[in-house]
């Protein structure tokens, strides 16, 4: 059986930074599946495509040819062979992304990428679908949660050192909204695999988190 951990949680909970050390520390391939979505939104409105679910964009979703390069310190990101990390990681995008993602046939065209991504390598899978619908068979299933007013703050201190323009209060509202769209829309709602590990991230740093995952590691693999 292939080797993938799983992260799950919603926006802003650290998924990121805690599975690119994890993938980093151990050699394993990296998927960030947040990152599909913020492609495929941005590939459609590139094309002056609506972000419908139609045939049309089923279609055009298959000419999207995306490269994850993963640094020492970042993980760049090239759609159809340009890079495109500043706007990808805007806020605005995330929003896009998640309305687009509520889409079933949207979710399902980009089902086979992200199961074939690195072929057989073991691998880090990051997002909100991982253990329950995309690697429902890996082994260690992690969901990390933490608060909203919290998550907020920690996205906002990350937007400001890229020098982006947000305030506190206009990213709280766009992580209730982000967040009631992920747990509520019909298919692959945010929620824990059934037999995922749950870690409240709220008054843990990165490092402490990072200690209750290797514990569960050294259990499984
Ligand atoms: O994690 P990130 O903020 O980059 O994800 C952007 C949006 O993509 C999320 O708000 C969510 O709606 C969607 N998404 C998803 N399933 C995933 C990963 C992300 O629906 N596995």
């Amino acid at each position: 059986m292939r080797k993938i951990v799983t992260i799950d949680g919603p926006s802003g909970v650290g998924k990121g930074t805690v599975a690119q050390a994890l993938a980093r520390r151990h050699g394993w391939a990296y998927l960030d599946s947040g990152a599909v979505y913020r492609l495929a939104a941005l590939f459609l409105k590139r094309q002056n495509l609506s972000l419908a679910a139609t045939a049309t964009q089923v279609a055009a979703l298959q000419e999207m040819a995306v490269d994850f390069v993963m640094t020492e310190t970042v993980v760049r990101v090239f759609l159809n062979g340009v890079a495109i990390d500043d706007v990808l990681r805007r806020e605005e995008t995330g929003a896009l992304a998640s309305q687009l993602a509520v889409k079933p046939e949207i979710r399902a065209a980009l089902l086979d990428f992200q199961r074939n991504f690195a072929g057989d390598a073991p691998l880090i899978a990051d997002g909100r679908d991982m253990g329950t619908v995309v690697f429902p068979e890996a082994p260690l299933k992690i969901f990390l949660d933490a608060t909203a007013e919290i998550r907020a703050e920690r996205r906002y201190k990350q937007l400001i050192e890229k020098g982006e323009d947000v305030t506190l209060a206009a990213l709280k509202k766009e992580i209730a909204a982000r967040d009631a769209r992920d747990r509520n829309r019909l298919v692959a709602p945010l929620k824990p695999a059934s037999d995922a590990v749950l870690i409240d991230t709220t008054d843990l740093s990165v490092q402490a988190v990072l200690e209750k995952i290797d514990a569960l590691w050294q259990a499984h693999f």
